[in-house]
């Protein structure tokens, strides 16, 4: 198998009702990671581009959140609709798209 390129890691955390960190999946992630699978598989990027859904990475309050690898980029509060332009310029132009960035205060 090759490397792949890029290594994106979709949250799709799940936590009870009520719970005070609330969840990437109260916040819609389904949708997000189903559209990964979509405009990849669709642009035939699946094999350098390796995309995994995994649990909690970090800033549960500002998700839906995205991980993109090599460059350790965070994407927060994504909308199905923000995908395609994530694929479009960062995944496959190589430019991160700073309008939907996590905030930098996040690392403070
Ligand atoms: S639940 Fe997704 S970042 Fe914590």
């Amino acid at each position: 198998m090759p490397k792949p390129q890029k290594h994106v890691f979709v949250c799709t955390q799940a936590r009870p009702e009520g719970h005070p960190r609330g969840s990437c999946q109260q916040k819609g992630c389904a949708a997000i990671a189903e559209e990964f699978w979509f405009q990849l598989q669709g642009r035939n990027l699946l094999g350098p581009v390796q995309l995994t859904t995994t649990a909690c990475i970090g800033p549960c309050g500002v998700g839906p959140n995205v991980l993109v690898y090599p460059e350790g980029v965070m994407y927060s509060g994504l909308k199905k609709e923000d995908v395609g332009t994530i694929v479009e310029q960062h995944l496959v132009g190589g430019a991160p798209v700073a309008a939907l960035l996590a905030p930098p205060d996040l690392w403070g």
